[in-house]
């Protein structure tokens, strides 16, 4: 249970390892400063939750969680960057995170135990900028910038309802509740900055 209390400092060697390979892929494409601190926030909560889900037991890799979480949003800014992003890991050879690359703005489903997608997914979405804000923040900022017709508002409030099935998911197989989770693990991305720099040297 230590490593969920103090992840910086009990972070198995194996997923410190796959962070770094994750930014390793995600500085060839230069993302600048801003997304790499969003990528970093987003894979410190994935990791923290992946590493709650598998204290509970679940049959979770928390090393696949940890390096695609870093590289989600390589092709951020390119049309349908999720897509975009998948055929470009693919084409390095990198199948095994390009689907959880591929499907990380939305659920695709809920069927059977939760999955390392679905957690990288709903990590993005707690996530905004380098921040954890929670469902009910994101999704109101998402409303606010994009909520002008009632369809748009209608797909807003579709992904929400998807990422609160996801999260009750997250909460029943770890037992645990997503606050109590943030407040013993530091999201901030400098923080991830330090425990990357930390394993390298
Ligand atoms: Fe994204």
């Amino acid at each position: 249970m230590l490593h969920n209390e103090m992840v910086d400092e009990y972070l198995p060697e194996t997923v410190r390892a796959a962070l770094i390979r994750g930014q390793s892929l995600l500085d060839i494409h230069n993302p600048g400063k801003e997304r790499t601190l969003h990528c970093r926030a987003v894979a410190r909560l994935a990791v923290a939750m992946a590493l709650a889900l598998s204290d509970a037991g679940a049959g979770i890799d928390v090393e696949l969680v940890a390096e695609s979480a870093v590289v989600h949003d390589i092709a951020k800014g390119k049309p349908n960057h999720a897509a975009s992003g998948a055929a470009l890991l693919r084409s390095l050879g990198r199948s095994d995170l390009a689907h959880i690359v591929a499907d990380h703005v939305d659920f695709t489903s809920f069927t059977g135990p939760i999955t390392e997608a679905e957690i990288v997914c709903l990590a993005d979405k707690l996530v905004a900028s380098d921040e954890y804000v929670g469902l009910e923040k994101r999704f109101s900022q998402k409303l606010a910038r994009f909520g002008d017709t009632p369809e748009a508002r209608e797909a807003v409030a579709g992904r929400r309802d998807r990422a609160e099935i996801a999260l009750s998911r997250f909460e029943n197989a770890a037992a645990m509740r997503i606050d109590s989770l943030v407040t013993r693990t530091a999201i901030h991305g400098d923080r991830f900055h330090e425990f990357v720099l930390v394993s390298t040297r």
